[in-house]
């Protein structure tokens, strides 16, 4: 694909290098002013000349050929016209050469990246509050990954900890294995808040809990099996809700995996001098970074959430050698990554640096917030059934004759759901309303899948076969929406690029949306079937690069883009 900014400075005569001159050169905002732009006015020292005098002396430079159109000398400003119809040839057969490749590339060979996403915890079924780490973290997968990096993808099970004991108590006391079955981690979950109802009025229940606790922790039989059978069908619920989404994971080792793995990376800590003792506590003190004290074991010698974080971490680095590790996990725990980072540089670590907490805001519902214990919470599942079937209701409306109704309800309500969540800056608040997840209108998932569709379906009437190169100069190429949209389509790769390195899945999002709004301005504009054969095929050339932007970028996003809708 042709640098424009390395192209038009080859082609003029200044005192500094052809890098340099490009990299001055600008993109110009408005399009009526040109495509691109370069201030002079750093150059009127060096050559004794006004900035305007350069700017028109360098347009003189600039001979119209294939890709310059015209040159303008604006207020000290050097404006560049470029030709519409070869840029856009330009751009489009080169994304029409690479295909399913168009996007990725090989910048992460041979570098690892962690990254620690969804992270359920057990006897809980996955909740609207999982919506945001899942598909970002999934989309941070993909992304990397299609940036070359090896990815490790990390389920960092919540299995461990005193809510156990209480899941026991209540299990043993209105557990029903019937009901279990049927109804997987939620049927956990429906026994759980009814023991927190309960131990209000009968406090010698948390007792009990406690000590069936200390069970799990002594590796008591009956204990573990119990654990053990919570475990098992909380995995095998949430898995149908991965399936669903087409979410993986490389490894689900999770808290309970680190019990035998904290004593090394104490020690380290107290061989670096950092471990202090506290009310028989031993924790490290951290007050001259204006944070309270990360606390790793407790009085009783337990350890804490933050000790197998800590484990965890070096367990990571030393079995996968990572470059980065990145936890997508909700901005309620910043402290908690911030001391944890803390620990591990004044632990003389210093890949703690290469440690990132991808935080992101809170699902609410409009009612109000969710909590697990006191029993509304949205399913995740639920959620994603109700968006399948009200997609299941537009298709059938839309298109009635349409194969595999209910597999493409599936896809695009999946995806409905998915957008949501990375449609947004991370760090945003997100009120979830099903109206605005599930709408066809505007800027959402079916909007994009929609438009994808409708590239393929204008590609098969058009019937022009596979698609050999443009010819270069074609005059139905020659104009302002299809240049603002080739522009767009050329930006690809740097947007992967952007969205992963700023862990912002949202940046493709939104550009993807535009890559949609571009084409829809440009078929309303442009007639594609119909008009002579070559400027049919040119501009099916456009079409198609549009529908290989389209999938691939939503590819990213964990979304599929069915070829009919
Ligand atoms: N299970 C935790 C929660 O639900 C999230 C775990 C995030 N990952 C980690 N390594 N701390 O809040």
């Amino acid at each position: 694909m042709i640098n424009f900014k390395q192209y038009i400075a080859s082609k003029l005569d200044l005192p500094i290098s052809v890098d340099e001159v490009a990299n001055l050169i600008v993109p110009t905002a408005d399009e009526t002013k040109g495509d691109y732009s370069l201030p002079c006015f750093r150059f009127a020292k060096e050559l004794r000349c006004a900035p305007q005098a350069i700017a028109s002396n360098l347009a003189n430079q600039l001979a119209q050929d294939n890709y310059i159109d015209r040159a303008e000398a604006v207020n000290g400003y050097l404006n560049v016209f470029v030709k519409k119809s070869a840029t856009v040839v330009d751009i489009i057969d080169e994304i029409n050469s690479q295909g399913d490749s168009y996007g990725k590339s090989t910048i992460g060979a041979g570098k690892t990246v962690c990254i620690d996403y969804s992270s359920v915890n057990i006897a809980k079924s996955l909740h609207i509050g999982h919506l945001g780490t899942t598909a970002i973290g999934n989309s941070l997968y993909k992304l990397y990954q299609n940036l070359g990096y090896n990815v490790v993808g990390i389920n960092h099970l919540g299995d461990y900890g005193t809510q156990f004991g209480k899941m026991i108590v209540a299990y043993t006391l209105w557990g029903d294995d019937d009901v279990i079955a049927k109804g997987g981690a939620k049927a956990l979950q429906d026994i759980y808040v009814k023991y927190h109802v309960e131990a209000e009025k009968d406090p010698t229940l948390d007792d009990q809990a406690r000590q069936w606790f200390v069970k799990i922790e002594k590796g008591d039989a009956e204990a573990t099996r119990l654990f053990n059978y919570f475990k098992q069908i909380t995995l095998d619920d949430v898995n149908k809700t991965y399936k669903r989404l087409n979410v993986t994971f490389d490894s689900w080792n999770g808290e309970s995996f680190y019990n035998d793995k904290m004593d090394r990376p104490l020690q380290m800590l107290r061989d670096a001098g950092i471990v202090t003792e506290s009310q028989g506590a031993q924790v490290v003190d951290l007050e001259a970074y204006n944070m309270p004290p990360c606390l790793l074991v407790k009085s009783d010698g337990s350890s804490l959430y933050a000790t197998r974080d800590l484990a965890a971490a070096l367990y990571r680095k030393e079995t996968y050698n990572f470059d980065k590790c990145l936890y997508v996990v909700a901005y309620q725990q910043a402290l908690h990554f911030k001391q944890l980072f803390k620990v591990l540089e004044m632990a003389g670590f210093d890949w703690a640096k290469d440690m990132v907490h991808v935080s992101y805001g809170m699902v609410s519902l409009e009612e109000g917030a969710m909590s697990t214990r006191k029993g509304n919470t949205v399913f995740l599942e639920d959620v994603i059934e109700r968006a399948v079937a009200k997609s299941y209701e537009i298709i059938c409306n839309k298109n009635p004759n349409l194969p595999n109704k209910q597999q493409i309800a599936e896809q695009v309500g999946v995806g409905a759901v998915i957008f949501s969540a990375v449609e947004n800056a991370r760090i945003k608040d997100i009120t979830f309303t099903f109206d605005r997840v599930l709408s066809f209108e505007g800027e959402t998932a079916p909007y994009l899948q929609y438009t994808h569709a409708r590239c393929n379906s204008i590609i098969n009437k058009a019937g022009v076969g596979a698609l050999a190169k443009i010819s270069p100069n074609v005059d139905a190429l020659d104009n302002a929406e299809t240049l603002s949209l080739a522009k767009l389509l050329g930006n690809f790769n740097q947007i992967v690029l952007d969205a992963a390195t700023k862990y912002e899945p949202s940046i493709l999002a939104k550009y993807l949306i535009d890559v949609a709004q571009a084409f829809n301005r440009f078929y309303i504009a442009h007639r594609v079937i119909g008009e002579d054969a070559a400027t049919t095929k040119a501009r099916i050339g456009v079409v198609t690069a549009t529908k290989t932007v389209l999938a691939n970028g939503l590819n990213l996003l964990g979304i599929q883009a069915p070829d009919q809708m």
